[in-house]
């Protein structure tokens, strides 16, 4: 469908091309010299803490804020200085993106065809295939406030690419969807890059952050890893990892961190994920739980999987930042 999309970028060229991109609110640096390079047709999932910058850097890429310093390029254009023309190139949907309740899908369309200056001729094959691709044939005058939040969306990414933008920046698109309406947007999202679109795409998801050909890891406005789900799975913890079951998880991990030879120990729902230095012993845990009268299943080793990298790079950076300022506050 990309084909005949006019684009300011040379074939050749990363479609999104961030250099040192900053972006300070008075003192506060919100993005902090981020470089990312994303080419034509890959899915990347944007992953951190909130207030991590995920949101102030995807405004940055749509053009819609300035940066402090550094530069960015997407889809030839620079973000600074040639907004106005990026922005028909790209589809964004913001983080609160809101379709008329209102209005019926069909008329919501026609609204966002205006907004994007979709040209009449072509809008009316446009709608039709949006509402093809969102299944929501049968739907077309059906009021938007009456959908589930999986049809709308699938209306509201619809929305976004009714100008065949070849690229898409998605800010928590699927946020408060239930898994399966989830799980079809991913296949909408995955349609859409097989037939070149790059999408930047958001998420608190940890499942989703699977379904991307790489994640990048932001955390305090810094890009601290960045890589498929694959290679940041086989990044190097420092230590083995252990699950144990607990009836008092908060209570647990508190001493548990307190122990000789835990590097790391975190709550994963009712189970802990307990990382050990090399050559410590996991089974001493179980007695010094016991001992603080806390009932826990033996610990057993796993592979760890996203979210441990993530939880652990997160930890590891904090620590690392939070040793920085004891040095500064020492020298100063
Ligand atoms: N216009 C602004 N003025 C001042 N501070 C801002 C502004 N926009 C964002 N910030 C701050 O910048 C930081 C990063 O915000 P941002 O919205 O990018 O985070 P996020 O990673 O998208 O978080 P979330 O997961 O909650 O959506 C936050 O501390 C936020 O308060
Ligand atoms: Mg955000």
């Amino acid at each position: 469908m990309n084909d005949s999309v006019p684009s300011g970028a040379a074939p050749a060229e990363p479609v999104v091309l961030a250099r040192g991109l900053t972006k300070r609110f008075g003192k506060f640096t919100a993005v902090d010299s981020l470089d990312l390079t994303i080419a034509r047709g890959e899915v990347v999932g944007f992953i951190g803490p909130n207030g991590a910058g995920k949101s102030t850097t995807i405004r940055l890429l749509c053009g819609l804020l300035t940066p402090s310093s550094g530069t960015a390029r997407v889809a030839g254009f620079d973000v600074a200085t040639q907004a106005e023309a990026l922005r028909a190139h790209i589809g964004y949907m913001s983080q609160k993106f809101s379709l008329y309740g209102d209005l019926t899908c069909r008329e919501n369309l026609r609204f966002f065809g205006g907004i994007y200056r979709v040209p009449g001729a072509s809008l009316d094959e446009r709608i039709r295939f949006v509402i093809g691709m969102a299944g929501l044939e049968g739907r077309e005058d059906t009021l938007v406030r009456t959908l589930a939040g999986g049809w709308r969306q699938r209306l509201a990414l619809g929305c976004a690419i009714l100008h065949r933008p070849p690229v898409l920046f998605l800010d928590e698109p699927t946020s408060g969807v239930e898994p399966q309406a989830r799980r079809r947007f991913w296949d909408l999202i995955h349609d859409l890059a097989a037939e070149g679109v790059t999408v930047l795409v958001s998420t608190h998801y940890m499942d989703e952050a699977e379904y991307c050909n790489r994640v990048a890891l932001i955390d305090a406005g810094r890009l601290i890893a960045i890589g498929s789900p694959g290679q940041l799975r086989e990044r190097e913890l420092g230590g083995t990892l252990y699950e144990l079951a607990c009836t008092a998880p908060g209570e647990a991990v508190a001493v548990l961190r307190a122990a000789p030879g835990v590097l790391e120990a975190a709550i994963f729902g009712d189970r802990l994920h307990v990382l050990i230095a090399q050559g410590s012993d996991a089974s001493s845990l179980s007695a010094l739980l016991a001992q603080a009268r806390l009932e826990a299943s033996a610990p057993v080793a796993i592979a760890p999987g996203l979210e441990d990298v993530f939880v652990q790079l997160v930890m590891r950076t904090a620590r690392e930042r939070e040793r920085e300022r004891e040095r500064q506050r020492e020298h100063a």
